[in-house]
């Protein structure tokens, strides 16, 4: 089963061909960090603008990367949300006007059901169950994960996304945007403890997170003065390690809670090196595993929505269902649309229900 999908919810604009006996044939990438930089954040019109230039010539290259054409397909794969609006918009609507024109499905998939899954196109996929870190821009989650759609919450952040303090952090110091790549190659010139950083709820004994007071302890620590190299850099050092000794001290605590012996870590933040060397050294020392996606993959990214897409369409197709809950099974007429820009992934139905 050969599909196409398409990423739009935010600032990158992601093609990927997956095919589920081949695997991930080509995929395409367009960030618009450069764009948005000089307003320190993403822009929601910009975005959903540029996602408009970019979306169909990417889904060109990737089909001809792939050596396959539209008529090859057998499925579309979108972003449904969470996310922008418009920039969601750009995607659906190219997902279902192809699909329409070839008589295929268009499937939604939820962005961090993409994210989720994302491990499992690397050379060592994890097995089914495991608990799941998700850490992006947005959303900062454990989940015990027991197939696709199968997902519990463990517990979440009740306010910022770790991202989020990492990003807000940055422009704090002047980094620009996004900041956690920043943060993170100057936390390497840091030194560990001139600053210390509170860990937000670290022995609260539950699995949730809090994050917005980092960005107000950094606050009080910069008090609008201009900071020599060195002193960003050590504040950069003290944010990371608080925000990495939090994220690995409760995903450690979800691993014991679950009884489950693998975790799962995806979305943006995974990227970051001292969490993943942080976490080896946990789970090493508390014998448990941990299953990351390639780099490239943390990021938002097409090919975690072809993925995501393709299983949930084959999984139907197996059922003997035709769409697989795709829209042009749903909504108001054959051919329409939706796009939730708020979406709880909680509420996602197991891809075996779907048929
Ligand atoms: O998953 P993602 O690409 O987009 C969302 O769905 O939000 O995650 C983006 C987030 C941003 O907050 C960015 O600052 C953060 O991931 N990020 C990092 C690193 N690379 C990206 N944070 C820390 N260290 C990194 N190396
Ligand atoms: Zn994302």
């Amino acid at each position: 089963m050969l599909v196409l999908g398409i990423e739009t919810s935010c600032d990158e604009t992601g093609l990927a061909v997956y095919d589920t006996e081949r695997g991930l044939l080509a995929r395409a990438l367009h960030s618009q960090v450069a764009m948005h930089e000089a307003y320190g954040g993403v822009v929601p019109e910009l975005a959903s603008r540029d996602h408009i230039r970019r979306v169909v010539p990417l889904a060109r290259r990737v089909l001809g990367e792939a050596g396959a054409s539209p008529a090859d397909l057998d499925g579309i794969a979108y972003t449904e949300g969470p996310g922008l609006a418009g920039a969601l918009l750009v995607g659906a609507s190219v997902a279902a006007s192809l699909a329409y024109a070839r008589g295929i499905p268009a499937i939604g998939v939820h962005h961090l059901e993409g994210h989720l899954l994302s491990p499992l196109l690397a050379a060592r996929p994890p097995a089914f169950p495991f608990v799941a870190l998700l850490v992006s821009g947005g959303h900062t989650q454990l989940m015990r994960v027991a197939g696709v759609g199968r997902y519990r919450l463990l517990g979440e952040t009740l306010d910022d996304a770790a991202g989020e303090a990492f990003d807000k952090t940055a422009q704090l110091l002047g980094l620009g945007y996004p900041g956690g790549p920043a943060i993170a190659r100057l936390a390497e010139s840091g030194a560990e403890g001139r600053f210390r950083l509170p860990r937000p709820m670290h022995a609260s004994g539950d699995l949730d997170f809090s994050f917005s007071g980092l960005k107000t302890a950094v606050r009080d620590l910069v008090r609008g003065e201009i900071l020599d190299a060195q002193t960003k850099a050590d504040i950069a050092r003290a944010l990371q390690s608080a925000i990495v000794d939090v994220l690995v001290a409760k995903a450690a605590a979800a691993v014991r809670a679950t009884g489950l012996a693998r975790l799962v870590v995806a979305g943006g933040v995974g990227a970051n090196r001292h969490l993943r060397s942080r976490l080896d050294a946990e789970a090493a020392r508390c014998g448990f595993e941990v299953f990351y996606p390639e780099l490239e993959l943390c990021t938002d990214n097409g090919a975690m929505i072809a993925f995501a897409g393709a299983l949930r369409l084959a999984s139907a197709r197996d059922r003997g269902s035709a769409t697989g809950g795709a829209v042009a099974a749903e909504g108001p007429g054959p051919h329409a649309f939706t796009v939730r820009p708020r979406w709880d992934l909680a509420a996602l139905a197991p891809a075996a229900e779907l048929a």
